[in-house]
């Protein structure tokens, strides 16, 4: 007999105007726990015990405590409905559990709900260190310790919100709020009293960017400003050229509270910048060295 196994039902692509796009999965499911393998509760603990070692002292405090009252460790895979205990007395999120990528306006119809989808699916072995889509890894150990955090999570979901009412005024709209996201919720960094420390799931779920972020001369790191983070292009392939740092969660959810649809309105038609473009008008913390950087065009 055969075990079904945990393997990722992989993502296809299809070709349409608007060039090749995920064929989206819309379905909630139930964490299939029990079929995990060896291999994938394997996986979860060497990425588990790698990032919890690198992290005390990089990312940011409520991260790290915040994975402690998780309970998670590098035994096995965390259930969801264990996590769901936790997460739902403290900020009333719930994760569910999603196949893969969904399509945008189902995403943040979920997150405005305050439901965190995350892949149940995990990476293989030979996929460590880089993977293309986001896995369970990514999606969990990233992204849901900072729900337990409540400013956090109010702006999380308020982001959610603000997506269904970005898709109603246009594509341009819902740009610059995934750059928003992109550079905070994804690549966020965060500036304290003990120096610059990493909130952003895209960094803390990996091991060469949790150092590259903080340490490399080469990317700049600039003062979050809402407008200009809302015009900056990103990469998807490779470090980021420039990490954008808030003061704290506060300060980021009361920029963004705001009724965005003027901000909208005003961006539209402006020339975006370059990803590692450093502004007259930026407060820059670190000028990148710009070693390293692909030349080729930014997205
Ligand atoms: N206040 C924003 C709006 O009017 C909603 C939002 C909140 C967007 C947080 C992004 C982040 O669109
Ligand atoms: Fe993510």
């Amino acid at each position: 007999t055969t075990t079904p196994s945990a393997s990722p039902r992989r993502v296809e692509y299809r070709q349409t105007d608007n060039g090749f796009v995920p064929n989206y999965a819309t379905e909630v499911v139930e964490q299939p726990w029990s079929s995990y393998t060896r291999t994938d509760n394997e996986v979860w603990a060497t990425l588990f015990r790698r990032q919890h070692e690198l992290l005390p002292g990089r990312a940011c405090r409520e991260f790290v405590e915040n994975m402690g009252r998780f309970g998670m460790g590098a035994d096995r895979i965390p259930r969801f409905d264990e996590l769901n205990k936790v997460l739902h007395r403290a900020t009333g999120w719930e994760l569910i559990a999603v196949e893969g990528l969904l399509p945008e306006v189902t995403f943040f119809e979920h997150l405005s709900m305050r439901r965190f989808p995350v892949t149940w699916w995990i990476r293989k072995p030979e996929q460590l260190d880089y993977i293309a889509e986001p896995d369970l890894f990514h999606d969990l150990f990233g992204h849901v310790p900072l729900l337990l955090n409540p400013v956090f999570a109010d702006y999380v979901a308020a982001y959610g919100a603000g997506g269904v009412k970005a898709a109603r005024i246009g594509k341009e709209a819902l740009l610059n709020l995934a750059r928003l996201y992109w550079f905070t919720v994804e690549f966020g960094l965060l500036r304290t009293d003990e120096g610059l420390r990493i909130y952003g799931a895209g960094i803390v779920s990996s091991k060469s960017e949790s150092i590259y972020s903080l340490e490399s001369a080469s990317p700049n790191r600039i003062a979050f400003d809402l407008e200009r983070v809302m015009r900056t292009k990103y990469r998807i392939d490779s470090f980021q050229k420039t990490y954008f740092v808030i003061d704290s969660f506060e300060s980021l959810f009361e920029a963004t509270l705001p009724d965005l649809a003027p901000t909208y309105a005003r961006l539209r038609g402006v020339p975006a910048f370059g990803a590692g473009d450093v502004l007259s008008s930026d407060r820059v913390l670190h000028r990148g060295s710009r070693e390293g950087w692909p030349n080729d065009a930014d997205f």
